[in-house]
């Protein structure tokens, strides 16, 4: 059953409209303005369908209470039917003004009221209806439109962007070539491989993605060619620290061969104790028609930083506050262990190779 709240300071006219709606509705009294505020408050959206308001009442009286329901929010969720003995037109319009559904002259008559606040309710039902599917209709047009956006974006970048991903994979493969070939050259001059393996990889969209948004920068080709150096990227894992420093140097010295970036991981271990030489390179590709020059992250690591790099990556690289003060020391102890480790096994491949 729907509530209606009735208005009145009046007994008599408070008992006269319960006896005309107590058959369709539960009806509630207030004596005063502020009490009707209260009652209003204390029910949820929905909770009283209609109101009866007096407009000559002690405390508050009936425009005061308008003007507050509209304060709140109130006068459009809930349908306010004016009772009063007042015959002027500017008074009746003053009420329409504020937002009063309907105007009940007194004395009443039954079968009237019944018929207007049965009205009201059902106009302000449907109004409601209404506003709530056209807000719901403009919040799912707001997201297709987004979903739209997005779609077309990435559609327009679509060719662009296979494109430049051909680049840089051309880039990692300028890079192994020219790796390989000074492997190849060092075997047969040394007998020894200066490295044990290379790994590569692109860069996922994904992750492009991502690190554009954390950047602060569109997710366009330009923005990739731009702010990203480790799209292209390859691992090069050698046997022994020298190894690492001859090799970059061979490569670095290639006169096609730009160095934007040298971090040094291993003379300056991070804090947590990662090693490796990073290097961020201009690296030249040669098209059809034309030669363009790409950014590639080369990493060089020894067989034991790999080891440790790869198993720290595993227990949460990147998942910052996982890892308790404890695990990190850990780590950190271990890292320093596999350079000791290194550097023995340096000095026992220099001994062999002096012995020989
Ligand atoms: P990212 O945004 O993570 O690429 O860092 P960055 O571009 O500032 O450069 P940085 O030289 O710090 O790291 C480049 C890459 O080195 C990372 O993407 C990882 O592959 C690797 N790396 C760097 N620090 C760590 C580390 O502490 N642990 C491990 N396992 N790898 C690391
Ligand atoms: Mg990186």
């Amino acid at each position: 059953m729907q509530r209606i709240l009735v208005v009145d300071d009046t007994e008599l006219n408070c008992e006269l409209l319960k006896e005309i709606l107590r058959d369709g509705y539960i009806v509630e009294m207030a004596r005063d303005g502020e009490e009707a505020l209260l009652r209003l408050r204390e029910y949820p959206p929905g909770g009283v369908s209609a109101m009866f308001l007096d407009l000559q009442m002690p405390k508050m009286d009936g425009f005061s209470v308008m003007a507050q329901m509209k304060r709140e929010g109130l006068m459009a969720r809930i349908p306010v039917l004016i009772i009063s003995s007042e015959h002027s037109v500017e008074v009746e319009n003053q009420c329409f003004e504020m937002g009063a559904s309907d105007f009940i002259h007194k004395p009443f008559e039954g079968s009237i009221v019944k018929n207007r606040v049965k009205n009201a309710i059902e106009l302000f039902s449907c109004k409601n209806q209404l506003e709530w599917e056209v807000k719901e209709q403009a919040k799912t047009l707001k997201k297709q439109y987004q979903i739209i956006q997005m779609q077309a974006e990435k559609l327009r970048e679509a060719e662009p962007f296979h494109r430049l991903m051909m680049e840089y994979q051309a880039a990692i493969m300028e890079v192994e070539t020219r790796l390989k070939v000074l492997n190849a050259e060092f075997s047969q001059l040394y007998k020894r491989n200066p490295f044990e393996s290379i790994k590569s990889r692109l860069k996922t969209p994904e992750s492009i993605y991502e690190k554009l948004a954390r950047k602060g920068c569109p997710a366009t080709v330009e923005c990739i060619r731009e702010n990203l150096t480790d799209v292209a990227g390859l691992r090069v894992i050698c046997s022994f620290p020298d190894d690492i420093y001859r090799l970059s140097d061979f490569l670095i010295c290639q006169d096609d061969i730009i160095l934007i970036k040298k971090k040094d991981y291993i003379k300056n271990p991070k804090t947590n104790g990662y090693r490796s030489l990073h290097l961020i390179l201009d690296v030249p590709i040669f098209l059809s028609n034309e030669k363009k020059y790409m950014k590639a992250e080369v990493q060089f690591r020894t067989i034991a930083m790999d080891f440790w790099a790869s198993l720290e990556h595993k227990l949460g690289y990147k998942r910052k506050g996982d890892n308790t003060e404890e695990i990190v020391r850990q780590l950190k102890v271990c890292a320093d262990s596999i350079e000791e480790l290194d550097y023995q096994m340096q000095e026992i491949r220099n001994k062999i190779d002096k012995a020989q």
